[in-house]
């Protein structure tokens, strides 16, 4: 029994029961497609599948029944016409870059990007002589300034890794459709759980599943949606041919990630916004940067573009990195580790791990001082997670 979408059921219900088809055991938990081929019953079928005459899957880098299944939950939680889902974060960011821009074109970007992201388009774009600009994401005015006759598409993160900007998905996709370029959103921060940017506007969105849509530190893993027109006739040739394929395996584990996101989300939600609160009260603490307190500089848009603030929490320790590696050092429970989005709590310091290759006057106005740390609030008691900050504070 295959389940479809059915908009008589919530959005819940939707990512639990559907994209997947029972085997002949009726299973209750979707089984695990871990197979790299097909069998054809013929060679005229073989013949007719490839010809793309008759449906059914050909070859796993092409596409995969558990890989299908994650892609189906994804696009019916988005509200997006297609997804595909690929290897890691990375390879959907790149897939999609590589596949929308050709030569002679030009990207805006925001600079407050995830380190990868952009070695990806500062290092690599214009080797392809694809022209780039980086702007101040969050000034509106320095999208509409950037904006050439052969404009493309822009790019940004919103919430931003690690400052927590945010970029207002809405003005920004107007100024690029302007244009009739495309406007890319790593929603990886929010989750389609709290924030949609298809719906503000956004033409194509990008995760990291390896984040909160795993959450439990087990694999990486990634997607990319957008309408139709888009993922199948620009992206998927694309996938199908530089094989950027999310192992059947990971795709199994992600889905049973997706059944409990939107109960985490919650959760994290909860604890972050109390760690943001007791830090707040905190000597030690310089400054504390959370989507969820009144005191966030874009506090009016983020009540208009998220329902809920997220779990990350940046603070600037008030000492210097000596102090910051004392207090990163001495934490019991919150482990030091540059992933994010998982059960346990972490906590990294960009200045020296995600963001290490930026040079100094582009941490400066990024605002990633050797005194800032982003903590990725987890499932645990919040009393223990804000027990083991307080006291690690203490040691500064
Ligand atoms: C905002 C953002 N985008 C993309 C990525 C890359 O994802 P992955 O590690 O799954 O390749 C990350 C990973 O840290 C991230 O934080």
């Amino acid at each position: 029994m295959k389940i479809n979408p059915n908009t008589k059921w919530h959005q819940q219900t939707n990512v639990i029961h559907s994209g997947f088809s029972r085997s002949q055991n009726n299973e209750t938990s979707e089984p695990i497609y871990l197979t790299s081929g097909y069998i054809y019953k013929t060679a005229e079928e073989a013949e007719r599948r490839f010809l793309g005459e008759s449906e059914g899957f050909i070859y796993s880098r092409y596409g995969n029944p558990t890989v299908n299944s994650f892609e189906t939950k994804l696009s019916n939680l988005e509200g997006c016409e297609k997804s595909i889902a690929t290897s890691s974060g990375m390879s959907a960011v790149s897939s999609t870059l590589l596949s929308l821009l050709k030569s002679g074109d030009h990207i805006i970007s925001s600079r407050a990007l995830f380190g990868s992201c952009r070695y990806v388009i500062e290092d690599i774009l214009p080797k392809f002589g694809i022209d780039v600009t980086f702007i101040d994401g969050i000034d509106l005015d320095q999208w509409e300034s950037a904006m050439k006759p052969n404009t493309a598409c822009g790019f940004l993160e919103s919430p931003s890794n690690p400052m927590l900007e945010i970029c207002d998905i809405s003005k920004i996709s107007k100024i690029l459709r302007s244009n009739k370029a495309k406007l890319i959103v790593d929603n990886a921060f929010s989750t389609s759980i709290i924030q949609k940017p298809i719906k503000l506007g956004a033409d194509i969105v990008i995760y990291s599943a390896t984040k909160h849509i795993d959450g439990q530190g087990r694999c990486l893993g990634g997607a990319i949606m957008g309408d139709e027109e888009f993922i199948e006739n620009t992206l998927r040739p694309f996938t199908r041919h530089t094989g950027p394929a999310l192992s059947p395996f990971n795709a199994w584990v992600l889905n049973k990630g997706l059944e409990t996101l939107e109960i985490r989300i919650e959760r994290h939600c909860r604890n972050a916004l109390e760690v943001a609160r007791e830090l707040s009260k905190n000597k030690k603490i310089k400054k504390i940067i959370f989507p969820g307190l009144p005191s966030h500089p874009q506090y009016d848009l983020i009540k208009k573009q998220m329902n809920n603030s997220g779990s990350i929490v940046t603070f600037q320790i008030d000492g210097g990195k000596k102090d910051t590696f004392n207090f990163l050092n001495n934490l019991e429970l919150i482990a030091i580790s540059n992933n994010l989005g998982d059960s346990k709590s972490l906590i990294t310091h960009p200045f020296t791990t995600t963001h290490q290759r930026l040079n100094l006057i582009e941490k400066e106005k990024l605002g990633i001082a050797d005194n800032i740390v982003r903590l990725s609030v987890g499932l645990e008691n919040i009393n223990d997670i804000i027990y083991d900050l307080q006291k690690s504070l203490e040691t500064i």
